[in-house]
């Protein structure tokens, strides 16, 4: 298939050749998307080549990512394609977090088990790979974290030099850790996640370095590959709603995309219904879903939350999110800290864990039920964007009562499991142990 580059603006409609090192629309300003010409392929005989290659060794064929290549097209040697086996992450049932939700069923395709772990793995491999494809020796992007640990490792794994921008004091330790860890030369800045992407593509422009934000449409055609190895999961059965946070936005393009294209090309018969949800404190796709006349994008100047991975006011591919949304019949919502809170904790007392930004899709799954949105017999995917241990200081807290939210708002501990430190005297506790 001919893959090249788009703009997303259906009035502007300008194309670029795919080797062009630009991230949005030297014509119009719009973003951009890799777009390609023809078909993949039969469904039913590329689902088969999908499964055999779970049998090989081959380390693109064991890639969750790289396995579907034939789905993103955008490469046209094999050679430029940087991998650490990302994908491959599990669906779980979770029928705790079910109940809780008021669903009768409720699995999680966790991206928290990538090898950076968290669902950036999966664009990010083929954005590095784009990179090396370019001949670029610098990349860089702005992040609430994620997105630099996994940038830092893709490009230190490529030996591209990685260049982390992270808004200073606001991110959490083990994201900072793991920028530090795989390489990447740390840049704290004292300004909000949306100050510091204006800054970076200044700077990216000027300095000819490589950026790596979700606004570079490669970014996006990896992250496809979440909802198609979710699909093969389900042998292909398409769920009624996939539930996921929104922060930049970049995710929610991504699976909307990758919805759109399996149904033009027939490896689906029809879509599921999209659910974002947002923190409440930072929730400006929210507050524009809900306005009557959908005028100019209502940035958040000093958005708020505890959920740090989703801080954003100003998501920068919201005007792609939206058309997804519209299209799959979907809805936005938002959660408080204390639901987000919460419904992270009954995500722990499944086994699975996740951290704070993930668990929004259950908070947000719960309110959808209650309100009749969601029908309690629905099947419902949420995706669990990022691991357990990249905010164990939010859990410590939240377990022994200490979290407090943006405002000086105490959480409660509802579920919450606090240590209990006892004597080295064995009859007390076993008599606490009872
Ligand atoms: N969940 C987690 C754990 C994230 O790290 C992010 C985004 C999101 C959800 C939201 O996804 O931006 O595609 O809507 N983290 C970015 C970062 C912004 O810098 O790591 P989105």
């Amino acid at each position: 298939m001919h893959a090249y580059l788009a703009c997303f603006q259906p009035e502007c409609g300008a194309t670029y050749d795919i080797t062009q090192v630009i991230y949005t629309c030297p014509r119009c300003g719009g973003l951009l998307e890799a777009r390609y010409d023809g078909s993949p392929g039969e469904p039913w005989t590329l689902k088969q080549v999908f499964r055999e290659r779970r049998m090989s060794n081959l380390p693109i064929d064991q890639s969750g990512v790289w396995r579907y290549r034939e789905l993103f097209p955008f490469l046209d040697n094999a050679a430029h394609i940087v991998t650490l086996r990302e994908g491959q992450t599990p669906l779980l049932d979770a029928p705790r977090a079910a109940s809780y939700a008021g669903l009768h069923r409720f699995t999680v395709k966790h991206q928290g088990y990538n090898p950076t772990g968290s669902f950036k793995d999966n664009g990010m491999t083929c954005g590095a790979s784009q990179a090396v494809r370019l001949g670029m020796k610098r990349v860089a992007c702005v992040s609430t974290g994620n997105t630099s640990a996994s940038m830092a490792a893709y490009a230190s794994a490529a030996g591209l030099q990685p260049l982390v921008f992270i808004p200073n004091g606001n991110i959490a330790f083990g994201k900072l850790a793991q920028a530090l860890e795989y390489g990447g030369q740390t840049l704290q800045v004292e300004a909000n996640f949306d100050q510091i992407l204006a800054l970076v593509r200044r700077l990216a422009e000027r300095l000819g370095i490589y950026l790596l934000n979700s606004v570079n449409p490669f970014r996006i055609e990896g992250q496809k590959s979440i909802v198609i190895e979710m699909l093969d999961q389900l042998d292909w059965r398409v769920p009624d709603w996939i539930v996921l946070p929104g922060g930049n936005l970049g995710n929610t393009s991504a699976i909307g995309k990758a919805l759109r294209e399996l149904l033009a090309w027939g490896f689906i018969d029809r879509l599921p219904r999209l659910a974002v949800v947002q923190a409440e404190g930072s929730a400006p796709f929210w507050q524009f879903m809900q306005s009557e006349h959908r005028g100019s994008f209502p940035v958040v100047e000093h958005p708020e939350t505890l959920a740090t991975a989703i801080k954003i006011g100003d998501p920068v591919s919201w005007p792609k999110a939206l058309k997804e949304i519209t299209d799959s019949g979907g809805v936005v919502e938002r959660a408080t800290e204390q639901e987000i809170a919460d419904a992270k904790a009954q995500i722990g007392l499944c086994g699975i864990g996740c951290e704070p930004a993930s668990a929004a899709t259950l908070a947000g799954a719960r309110k959808l039920v209650a309100a009749g949105v969601i029908d309690p017999g629905a099947e419902v995917v949420a995706i669990l964007t990022g691991n357990v241990m990249k905010d164990p200081d939010y859990i410590y807290r939240y377990h022994t009562g200490q979290l407090v939210a943006p405002g000086q708002v105490a959480i409660q501990a509802t579920f919450g499991n606090p240590p209990v430190v006892v004597p080295n005297d064995e009859d007390r506790i076993a008599a606490l142990l009872g």
